[in-house]
């Protein structure tokens, strides 16, 4: 197959692509308002670079064309605690992609337990094997609907039963990813050949 992207329709470019392009990341996203707080996934999701340390995160539009909740707020006010998923949490993460109203919190629609790690930034999801606590930097614009976010990590919270050692920094995550419209688990890793 060789496929022509450029006449290709949006859904069927996705479609392939995250078949492809493969496990993705997911970040829980947890933001806050007035209105309290939002929590949603993305999948289009990357680390981009340590110095500075940053991630990019693409967000789009709900069906009526507003911006989706969590670039609302984050153009808002800056702001973002990027939470991971595993096994157990999974479903919740799943039902927090349901499309709600702005004024809709999450967590507490569907029984998410939260934690204010850092005055500054919005809670975490209390379950999280890690968070990174992120600062609005940069917008892209590709000229289309969805819009790459680049997000600036600000501090960094391991949960102390992911952390196999403090001083080598040697730490145990396994987080839940998106492969198609499906999720995977990986449970095998391999060391790197020997030269
Ligand atoms: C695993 C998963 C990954 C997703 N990835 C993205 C993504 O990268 N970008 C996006 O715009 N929507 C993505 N979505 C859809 C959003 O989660 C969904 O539109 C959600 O309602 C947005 O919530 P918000 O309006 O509260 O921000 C994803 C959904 C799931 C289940």
């Amino acid at each position: 197959l060789l496929i022509d992207f450029d006449t290709l329709e949006v859904a069927k470019r996705y479609k392939l692509m995250s078949q492809c392009i493969v496990p993705r990341p997911i970040a829980w996203i947890v933001t806050e308002s007035s209105n309290g707080l939002n929590a949603a996934p993305f999948s289009y999701f990357a680390p981009l670079s340590s110095s500075p340390a940053a991630v990019v995160v693409s967000i789009g539009h709900k069906s009526d064309s507003t911006p989706k909740d969590t670039l609302k707020n984050l153009l808002q006010n800056g702001k973002c605690t990027i939470c991971a998923v595993t096994a157990e949490t999974l479903p919740k993460m799943h039902q927090t992609a349901t499309e709600l109203d702005y004024e809709i919190d999450e967590t507490k629609l569907f029984g998410i337990e939260t934690k204010r790690l850092l005055p500054d930034f919005p809670p975490i999801i209390a379950d999280t094997p890690y968070a990174l606590f992120c600062t609005f930097m940069q917008k892209i614009d590709l000229g289309g609907k969805t819009v790459p976010l680049i997000l600036k990590i600000e501090n960094l919270y391991i949960s102390p039963q992911n952390v196999l050692d403090e001083n080598s920094l040697e730490l145990n995550i396994q987080t839940v990813a998106r492969v198609g419209k499906r999720y995977a688990l990986y449970d095998k890793i391999v060391e790197p050949p020997k030269n």
